[in-house]
């Protein structure tokens, strides 16, 4: 599909496999999705723009390669999104961060906003939307609709696992985000869960059910 990636690198693809794991445990879950997200973060900050600055080695003066522009934002789905952005921040220290409260009504699926808090100058900055599962792509329409308002401009979104048919709404919502995801699965089941899937990433993180 256009403008999704799929970070099909072996290391990613193995600790996925032990994140759907029914037997995996709280504690394992949690360590995995931070592993996990130093990688997909690798892969989802590839072709950022390098400039160069002068710098001073013990040996000689160079003009070495450092990030153009301003500092990244990840904005975090709440709950799960924490998940990611915490690995994502031991990678990138400097990025600034936005958090985006929003919950799945289990009934219609639509996603309800509670909280939002962002740096107030998004217009300028690469903003990277981060929330393990893109299901109906109620949440994460919603989110990048919350953040375009906002003043975003350039986004991306990262996920873990993606339904095809949110994909497909998310893609039309919003066509210039593009997507990063570590798998897309099979399809959503009459609860609007991904399967396989992995469960609900939330409960799963947190271990609250
Ligand atoms: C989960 C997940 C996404 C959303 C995806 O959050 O983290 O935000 O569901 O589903 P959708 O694509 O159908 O909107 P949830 O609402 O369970 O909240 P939580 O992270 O607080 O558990
Ligand atoms: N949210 C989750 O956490 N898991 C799903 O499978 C769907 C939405």
């Amino acid at each position: 599909m256009q403008g999704v990636t799929v970070v099909d690198h072996p290391l990613v693809q193995h600790k996925l496999t032990i994140m759907r794991d029914k037997e995996t445990s709280t504690a394992g879950f949690r360590r995995l999705l931070r592993e996990i997200s130093l990688l997909l973060c690798y892969e989802v900050t590839r072709d950022l723009e390098l400039t160069t600055r002068k710098i001073e080695t013990p040996l000689e003066v160079i003009d070495a390669p450092t990030l153009e522009g301003k500092k990244l934002v990840f904005a975090s789905v709440l709950r799960a999104g924490n998940g990611l952005l915490d690995g994502m921040l031991d990678l990138v220290p400097a990025a600034r961060v936005a958090h985006v409260g929003m919950y799945r009504d289990h009934e219609t699926l639509q996603a309800v906003e509670y909280f939002f808090k962002a740096p107030s100058d998004l217009a300028n900055r690469l903003v990277i939307v981060v929330d393990p599962m893109l299901a109906t792509a109620n949440s994460a329409i919603a989110a990048v609709d919350k953040l375009k308002e906002r003043g975003a401009t350039n986004l991306r979104f990262l996920c873990l696992l993606a339904a095809p048919e949110g994909l497909e709404r998310f893609r039309a919502a919003h066509p210039d985000v593009p997507v990063f995801t570590a798998s897309i699965d099979r399809n959503l089941n009459e609860k609007g869960y991904i399967v396989p899937g992995l469960g609900d990433a939330g409960d799963r993180m947190y271990g609250t059910k």
